[in-house]
């Protein structure tokens, strides 16, 4: 096969009708309706970004937006808007699971298919594991409210229980303790886990096979409580707020609140994810935009909200910027105006908001893997559908798996920098396979259509390319420079996979449905 061969079936295109065609003969249950999909959505939004990471996006003795917090939460939102308006345009058009991963298959090809199937699991596996290390965080916080009646082993376990390795040594070091003589080690290795991400995981990788409407109704649950103690945050915080806090207003200037932008972009992370359920809706071409862009809206308004309380409760530039604020922010600011119980049951909505992140990203990771496996990137056994249950079980453990995997050796923020990387790229190659299919498919069926087009998908890629550059050009310190240099190793594994076993895989499944297609044409 010649060179240029190679790269004629590297840029081949899946038809759109193919997808739906296969969507048809093996696919998912269709259980979902408009106000699952908004549930679904906000309870993949807020979470992790909202309840920890927005602490270091405001604290502005790093590089942080201080006040102007809500303005960078502003800007993530608009950089999100193009991209979930794209979006929405895909997935009620070619209505099938995998989201990015199907629409750049109908528009750029089979490499870059799989290349953005590969950074997808970036978004949500990778992210996954930054929310599970979230968990025991918050978890952790929780339960020291309870250490007068809980047994102090409990209450305080040691270190390498409840972290990867990496955060455990940085702990003891910091404490001046030998890593490697407080981490206990089996066959000369040190293990250091972390638990409750562990059991967490196993949790909702249970619930997950066990049904996705189920999922759902759980969602909805923890939905309710999470956006309940937000509220509680908001009206309450707002009688303790002082203004002078709100001065100076940007103290890092616009640097400060474009990287607070891009820190706080993970918490808009999510609404996406509805897109891969796409085959799962009852009527996708009418409910997805709503859920999608709904779920967003309602995201931006309660996330301005939390910012302009939270940064009026707390100095976020001048001061030493307190450990609660950037582990806990809400819970944190709430117990410094001496609201304790509010501060309690902030606490067990933030438990229930992450609960329902980590359900939306391995469902979402779950599915975006099957559509490839669907179109043999990935081996047949992955496409089994559970008999009783209707779920992709052997996929949704598999995702269980890395998860655990992950979490020993990924700590929070690396793992929610890696995962910006993955949503910006996806969020990029979305807005521009847009542009290409208007242009080679334009008569093709749109129930919904990205307004000011193409005005709307080039800003879609300006404000998400230019977040990304600029957060990977002023990356400072270990933890940023160590997740941009991740990001370029997990592009070249996803094209050497491609290139040892993607590419081979499908040209053999050509092969076979050319043989089918000869003893069809024989038989007539
Ligand atoms: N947006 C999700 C969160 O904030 C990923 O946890």
């Amino acid at each position: 096969m010649t060179i240029k061969n190679i790269l004629a079936k590297m840029v081949t295109r899946k038809n759109p009708d193919d997808a739906l065609a296969g969507a048809k003969e093996g696919g998912l249950e269709k259980t979902l309706g408009v106000w699952d999909l908004i549930i679904l959505g906000v309870g993949a939004i807020i979470g992790s970004g909202i309840f920890a990471v927005v602490g270091t996006a405001a604290a502005a003795e790093g590089t942080g937006a201080g006040p102007a917090l809500m303005v960078s939460m502003v800007i993530a939102a608009i950089a999100c808007i193009f991209s979930a308006l794209c979006y929405s345009e895909f997935s009620t058009m070619i209505p099938v699971a995998g989201g990015a991963y199907t629409y750049t298959f109908a528009t750029l090809g089979e490499c870059m298919a799989w290349l953005i199937g590969w950074v997808l699991m970036l978004e949500y596996a990778i992210g996954f594991i930054a929310v599970a290390c979230a968990w025991t965080n918050h978890f952790m916080q929780f339960i020291k409210g309870f250490s007068n009646i809980l047994p102090a082993w409990f209450v305080n376990p040691p270190h390498w229980l409840i972290s990867d390795y990496r955060s455990a040594a940085h702990y003891y070091q910091a404490h001046g303790m030998d890593p490697s003589s407080v981490i206990p080690h089996i066959a000369g290795i040190p293990v250091s886990i972390n638990l409750p991400a562990i059991i967490m995981i196993i949790l909702m990788t249970a619930i997950l096979v066990k049904g996705t409407k189920d999922s759902a109704k759980m969602a909805g649950i923890m939905v309710f409580v999470k956006l309940a103690v937000i509220a509680l945050f908001v009206i309450a915080g707002a009688f303790y707020v002082r203004p002078e806090n709100w001065t100076p207003f940007a103290p890092n200037g616009f640097e400060g609140v474009f990287m607070g932008a891009f820190i706080i972009f993970f918490a808009y992370i999510g609404f996406d994810a509805l897109a891969t359920a796409a085959e799962e809706c009852k009527n996708p071409q009418k409910d997805l935009p709503i859920g999608i862009i709904g779920s967003l809206i309602i995201t931006t308004v309660v996330y301005v909200l939390v910012a302009l309380v939270l940064t009026g409760l707390q100095p976020t530039s001048g001061v030493a910027i307190p450990e609660g604020l950037l582990k806990a922010p809400m819970a944190f600011t709430m117990s410094v105006v001496g609201q304790d119980w509010i501060a309690g049951l902030i606490s067990i909505g933030s438990l229930a908001g992450l609960t329902s992140v980590l359900l939306v990203l391995q469902m979402a990771a779950t599915r975006v893997l099957f559509a490839m496996s669907r179109d043999h990137f990935l081996p047949k056994v992955f496409q089994k559908i559970h008999k009783k249950f209707n779920t992709p079980h052997i996929l949704t453990i598999t995702v269980g798996l890395v998860g655990i995997i992950g979490s020993l050796f990924l700590d929070l923020d690396v793992a929610a920098s890696l995962c910006n990387f993955g949503t910006f790229t996806s969020f990029i190659i979305v807005c521009v396979a847009i542009l290409i299919l208007r242009k080679i498919d334009p008569d093709r069926e749109r129930p919904f259509k990205v307004p000011f087009c193409p005005w709307f998908p080039l800003l879609g890629i300006i404000c998400c390319g230019g977040l990304m550059v600029y957060s990977m050009v002023v990356a400072k310190g270990e933890t940023a420079v160590l997740s941009s240099l991740l990001f370029i190793v997990w592009i070249i594994m996803g094209a050497l996979i491609y290139a040892g076993y993607g590419y081979r895989k499908n040209r053999e499944a050509e092969k076979v449905e050319v043989v089918e297609d000869e003893q069809i044409t024989t038989n007539i």
